[in-house]
């Protein structure tokens, strides 16, 4: 590895308290590839066969298929931000995807950093031929030379095109289209059409801010306007942000809703996505007056309060308006030091994001895209649980818990802690809950089985605040070989994380002091092949 990682983060980083993420290093193993395949290949899950992944790109729906770009090493499991790729994979349902040869390449102009895919129906870019509507990739050149030498302008942004829906590219002549205006980090263009102002928007990272820019042609663009001064986290660099319109859940009123995400300087430690609920006029994204007093009280609101969803960027041109969100399923702070070798990193299920509000509350829930029910093999309904101390759930032992979804819910919930773990035959658990003397919810996987790797991988107890006392809750959980995803009350709070067993995890139990009432337990099992 010649590079420190992320070494292209500025020294604002520093100066604002961030903390760079730890050198690159291939963790030494004796497991063999084959039963590394076997413990730890994600069953569902989206991972590169081989290489190095960060986050998603490019995302974008054409003619029946979902395109997931990804930021790609593909020949080491380390990455390489001299020679970052676009990879490349394929979905019919959001769910099973299909890996295609890398996208986009680095070249003599820089490796290819994040950004973004549109459809350009109208032809605006001229790349068009008449027969085959182009799609536009948006992304960042990061010239590793410059970096090297201390240069400031290292970062411009670039685009290429396909005439094939998605499949081959081939990159603009002309590029950059946007050059370095003297901003060290300056990334992540993220484009979208402006369907009332008949322009493309480009909404970039720099720095600790989001900037603006518009275009008629994808290939000029003009400044508009910057925001994020004095509002959310800046415990770290602002980093692949994405702003889209969105109808307030059950009504027709239109909002818009800023994604940013931010390393370091997540809820628990290291990377993690927040978000600003406002208006676009075009020009400039302003916060909702009530949603700017709610973060008065809550000071950010995280997409995510687990450790491991980052680059959380929304599809372009997906039908019925639906904003469909995937994230990459790790964290600067140990990405390079997770225990496999032949690949590293894997995508979160894809989720549907809607925006509610709740009295003077406005939340962005997730939850998993529908499409996964279709992968239901087998469906076990629990019975009720209701007592004291550890109580096992004995239906979690028939399926398969490295490829499930266990909903539940608890309700009658008193000034207790409600602690839920899975464990296996080696005595290896993670637990996860309620706490509702001090109202969050928790995760601890720091009995998960190989945690050493990294310092910062479970060092602390990941927690979600909850607002007061509940009385009771909904829990849909998705199970992986190698990752959690709790969806709390319908999406408004969510964590995601990864762990390590030396062997799945094959029961499920619950304790508490005061007592549990525990229902509608439904286990299924997923087949995805
Ligand atoms: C976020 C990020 C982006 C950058 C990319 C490089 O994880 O640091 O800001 O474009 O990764 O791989």
């Amino acid at each position: 590895m010649k590079h420190l990682p992320l070494a292209f983060y500025s020294a604002i980083l520093l100066s604002i308290g961030g903390c760079k993420p730890a050198v690159a290093q291939t963790t030494a193993t004796t497991v063999s590839t084959s039963a590394e395949e076997q413990m730890y290949r994600p069953n569902f899950h989206f991972s590169p066969k081989k290489g190095w992944m960060n986050d998603p790109n490019g995302l974008f729906y054409l003619n029946g298929t979902y395109h997931l770009f990804f930021q790609h090493t593909p020949f080491q499991s380390v990455p390489d931000f001299g020679k970052m790729h676009w990879g490349h994979a394929i979905s019919k349902d959001l769910v099973k995807w299909e890996e295609l040869t890398p996208a986009l390449a680095y070249d003599e102009k820089g490796a290819i950093f994040s950004g973004s895919a549109v459809v350009d129906k109208d032809n605006t870019s001229g790349f068009g031929d008449g027969k085959n509507v182009p799609v536009v990739a948006i992304f960042t050149y990061h010239d590793m030379k410059k970096e090297k030498a201390g240069e400031i302008d290292a970062q411009s942004q670039a685009i290429a095109y396909s005439l094939d829906n998605g499949k081959t590219w081939t990159k603009y002549s002309n590029n950059p289209v946007l050059k370095n205006p003297g901003i060290k980090d300056f990334r992540d263009p993220k484009v979208f059409w402006d369907a009332k102002r008949k322009q493309w928007v480009m909404g970039l990272a720099a720095q600790d801010r989001q900037h603006f820019y518009t275009s008629k042609n994808l290939k000029d663009w003009t400044f508009l306007s910057e925001f994020g001064k004095d509002v959310g986290g800046h415990g770290g660099v602002w980093e692949c942000p994405d702003l889209f319109p969105i109808k307030l859940d059950g009504t027709n009123e239109e909002k818009w809703v800023l994604i940013v995400n931010i390393n370091p300087g997540g809820p628990n430690g290291g990377s993690a996505a927040q978000y600003f609920v406002g208006d676009f006029d075009g020009k400039t994204f302003k916060m909702d007056d009530v949603f700017a007093k709610q973060l008065e009280k809550q000071k950010i609101a995280w997409l995510d309060w687990g450790r491991d969803n980052y680059a959380s960027v929304t599809f372009n041109n997906v039908p019925d308006d639906k904003r469909i969100i995937i994230g990459w399923m790790s964290n600067w702070e140990y990405a390079l030091q997770v225990p496999t070798n032949a690949w590293r990193s894997a995508a979160t299920i894809a989720r549907e994001v809607k925006l509610i509000k709740k009295g003077n509350e406005y939340t962005l829930v997730s939850n998993p895209v529908k499409e996964v029910n279709k992968y239901v093999s087998k469906t076990i309904k629990g019975k009720n649980l209701k007592g004291k101390g550890k109580l096992s759930i004995p239906e979690a032992g028939k399926i398969d818990l490295t490829k499930a979804i266990v909903n539940f819910n608890v309700k009658n919930l008193k000034t207790d802690t409600y602690t839920f773990t899975l464990s296996n035959a080696l005595g290896e658990s993670l637990t996860f809950g309620l706490n509702n003397s001090e109202h969050y919810l928790f995760l601890d996987r720091s009995k998960s089985g190989k945690t050493d790797f990294s310092d910062k991988f479970a060092s602390t107890i990941t927690k979600a605040a909850l607002d007061g006392n509940q009385k009771e809750g909904a829990f849909k959980i998705i199970l992986d070989k190698t990752s959690i995803e709790i969806f709390y009350n319908n999406g408004e709070k969510v964590i995601t994380e990864i762990f390590f067993t030396n062997q799945p995890f094959t029961s499920l139990s619950v304790s508490s002091n005061e007592g549990i009432e525990l229902s509608n337990l439904v286990l299924n099992q997923l087949n995805i092949n």
